[in-house]
C-alpha cells in the first residue's frame, strides 16, 4: 500500500490504476482507525478492484470549542490496520494541501434541512464542512463507489444528498456500526472516556434498543419512550443532546403514516459526545 499526500500525485495513481480498468472504491476517514474503519475498507476492497482511503481532519467540519487540536493522529498504526484490510492507496494530505487558498473563502457544499436539525442543531456547520471536504475528495479521486458507516446516520444521508443533487456518479455505500461486545458504537472518541465513563456508556445503544424493540412489539406512544429514554440516560450518567425517532429518509419528525424509522441519540459522557442510532421498520 502506497501513502500519497498531494492530490498530483493521488491523481497520478489514479491515473494508472483506471488505465489497468480497475474500479475505483473510497473510504474517507479521519483516521484513528479501529474495526469499524476496517470493515469499510474490506466492503470497499469487495465491490472494487482498487481501495483508496483518506486519513485528514478536515477543520472545516469542527467548531471552535471541539476537539480539533486533540483529536487523535495516529498514523503509522492506521498505515497497518489500512494495509490488513485491504487497502491499496492511502491519500494523507496535510490542510495546505486541502486548503491552498485558506479556509476563509473556501467555496461551501450546503445540503438544506438534512444539515440542519439533530447534530447541524448543536454543532453549526458541521454537515457544511463534511459536504464539502467530501465533496473536494470526491473530485480528487472520482471513485465508482465509496463507503460511509451507518453510525453517522445524518452524515450519510446528507452525502446521498449531495451526490444526488450534484449529479455526480458515485454509488453511496452505508455499512453497519460495528460494536463492541456490550453493545457500545466504534468510535476514535470512545478512546477520551475514563474507565468508568466506558463502563457506562453501553446504556447508549441499550436505551435505544429498548424503544425499538417497543416500538416492535406495537408501543405507539412514541412520547412516552423517549420521555423514559432520557430518563435512562440521565439514570447512566449521560447530558443529553437528542434523543428522537424520525423518518429515516427525510429525517423530518415521524408521523403516524411512517413505517421507515430511526430512533437517534447524541449525549455527553463528560466532555465527551457520544452518537449511535437504529434503523427499523414498523409495520
Ligand atoms: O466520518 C468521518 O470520519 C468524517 O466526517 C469524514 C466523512 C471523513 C469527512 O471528514
Amino acid at each position: 500500500m502506497n501513502t500519497v499526500k498531494t492530490v498530483r500525485e493521488l491523481r497520478a495513481a489514479i491515473a494508472r490504476a483506471r488505465s489497468e480498468g480497475k474500479r475505483i472504491g473510497l473510504v474517507p476517514t479521519m483516521g484513528n482507525l479501529h474495526s469499524g474503519h476496517a470493515a469499510l475498507i474490506v466492503k470497499a476492497a469487495q465491490r472494487a478492484d482498487f481501495v483508496v482511503a483518506s486519513i485528514f481532519v478536515n477543520p472545516l467540519q469542527f467548531g471552535p470549542t471541539e476537539d480539533l487540536a486533540t483529536y487523535p493522529r495516529t498514523l503509522p498504526a492506521d498505515q497497518e490496520t489500512l494495509l490488513q484490510a485491504g487497502c491499496h492507496l492511502l491519500f494523507a494530505p496535510s490542510v495546505e494541501e486541502m486548503y491552498p487558498h485558506g479556509m476563509e473563502d473556501q467555496t461551501l457544499v450546503s445540503v438544506p434541512h438534512l444539515s440542519e436539525g439533530l447534530c447541524g442543531a448543536s454543532r453549526p456547520g458541521h454537515f457544511d464542512g463534511v459536504a464539502t471536504v467530501v465533496s473536494k475528495l470526491f473530485n480528487m479521486v472520482q471513485p465508482d463507489l465509496a463507503v460511509f458507516g451507518q453510525k453517522d446516520f445524518q452524515q450519510l444521508a446528507v452525502i446521498r444528498a449531495l451526490v444526488r443533487d450534484l449529479n455526480m456518479p458515485i454509488q453511496i455505500i452505508g455499512e453497519p456500526t460495528v460494536r463492541a461486545a456490550d453493545g457500545l458504537a466504534l468510535s476514535s472518541r470512545n478512546g477520551y472516556l475514563s474507565e468508568e465513563q466506558r463502563a457506562a456508556a453501553p446504556a447508549l445503544y441499550r436505551v435505544i434498543k429498548h424503544i425499538a424493540e417497543a416500538i416492535h412489539i406495537g408501543e405507539r406512544d412514541l412520547n412516552f419512550l423517549l420521555a423514559n429514554g432520557v430518563d435512562q440516560l440521565k439514570a447512566a450518567g449521560f447530558r443529553l443532546d437528542y434523543l428522537e425517532i424520525r423518518n429515516a429518509t427525510t429525517l423530518r419528525p415521524t408521523t403516524a403514516e411512517d413505517h421507515d424509522l430511526v430512533i437517534l441519540a447524541a449525549a455527553y459522557m463528560g466532555p465527551t459526545r457520544l452518537i449511535d442510532n437504529l434503523h427499523l421498520t414498523k409495520e
